[in-house]
């Protein structure tokens, strides 16, 4: 996930090749380990009108397909399409059924017909593109008039936690970057879809300890990836540093991991102007 509060460098965007080996890579252990991915996939599912019935749907970034068989459910009669970069993750989604075709490809250049689609669906997976404006205006493109883009995703103050307690450690990088809620306001409102609903609310997760977190982070395949992190294995007295600065924020329950999900619906206009 790219830090797009800052301005955009070529050197710092995050390497797609990376992101898809590393979720290829988490595929088997990520379902058990998706707890927070089942809660906003389900809010983000309440979300959808009522009234749509569309005839091809898409579960964009499908992982292992979760998704992808609630929305086979709930359109019996509509052709679905699961869309991942992770080829390990759609190899793992095809053998659990929901979507009819699995393929390859990137939010940013769907490999998908203008206008076929009535629902794009995307559960947590656009915070890994950098180019948000691509991802929408893909949407815009595949949809067809009176389709619907349903997406979930994390913005700024995401495991803030984390980053604050390393940050008093070494200061470099340790946690992916998200974009600022603005930035979701102001490209959704530029992307000439009809944002019907967009609003960010904290999920907050609790670990015993901070091992629990992060090798959580890893089985899900969503630790860090930025340019800048630290190269190797995290030394001894550094992770102790980290598990000291980190107790600072513990609560009753335990330590805390705060996810900012923004939760966004658009609908693309029957008429170019509407
Ligand atoms: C956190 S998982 C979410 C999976 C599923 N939507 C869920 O909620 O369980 C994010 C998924 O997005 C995929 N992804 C990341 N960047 C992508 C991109 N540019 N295009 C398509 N998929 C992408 C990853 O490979 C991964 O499977």
């Amino acid at each position: 996930m790219t830090d797009l509060s800052l301005p955009r460098l070529p050197g710092a965007l995050p390497d797609k090749r990376q992101v898809a080996a590393s979720f290829s890579r988490a595929a088997a252990s990520y379902d058990s380990v998706a707890a927070l991915q089942r809660a906003v996939g389900a809010h983000l599912l309440a979300q959808l009108p009522a009234d749509l019935q569309p005839r091809c749907w898409i579960d964009l970034g499908s992982g292992t397909g979760h998704f992808s068989r609630h929305l086979q459910q709930r359109y019996p009669q509509g052709l679905g399409v699961a869309v991942d970069i992770a080829e390990g993750m759609l190899l793992h989604a095809r053998e659990l059924g929901g979507a009819h075709y699995h393929v390859a490809g990137d939010a940013e250049r769907l490999p998908l017909r203008d206008g076929s689609a009535g629902l794009i669906f995307s559960s947590l997976a656009v915070q890994w593109c950098a180019d948000l404006a691509a991802v929408l205006r893909e949407a815009q493109r595949v949809l067809q008039p009176g389709g619907v883009l349903a997406f979930a995703s994390l913005c700024v103050g995401t495991l803030f936690e984390l980053r604050e307690s390393w940050q008093a450690v070494d200061g470099l990088v340790h946690v992916n970057r998200f974009r600022p809620l603005a930035d979701y306001q102001r490209l959704c409102a530029d992307s000439g879809l009809q944002v019907l609903g967009l609003e960010a609310r904290p999920h907050v997760l609790h670990y015993p300890d901070v091992r629990s977190l992060t090798h959580e982070l890893k089985a899900l395949g969503a630790h860090n990836l930025n340019p800048g992190r630290p190269a190797g294995l995290t030394g001894r007295a550094r992770m102790q540093g980290l598990l000291q600065a980190y107790e600072r924020f513990r609560q009753p329950q335990g330590l805390p991991a705060t996810y900012q999900v923004v939760y966004a619906v658009l609908h693309k206009p029957q008429h170019q102007g509407d």
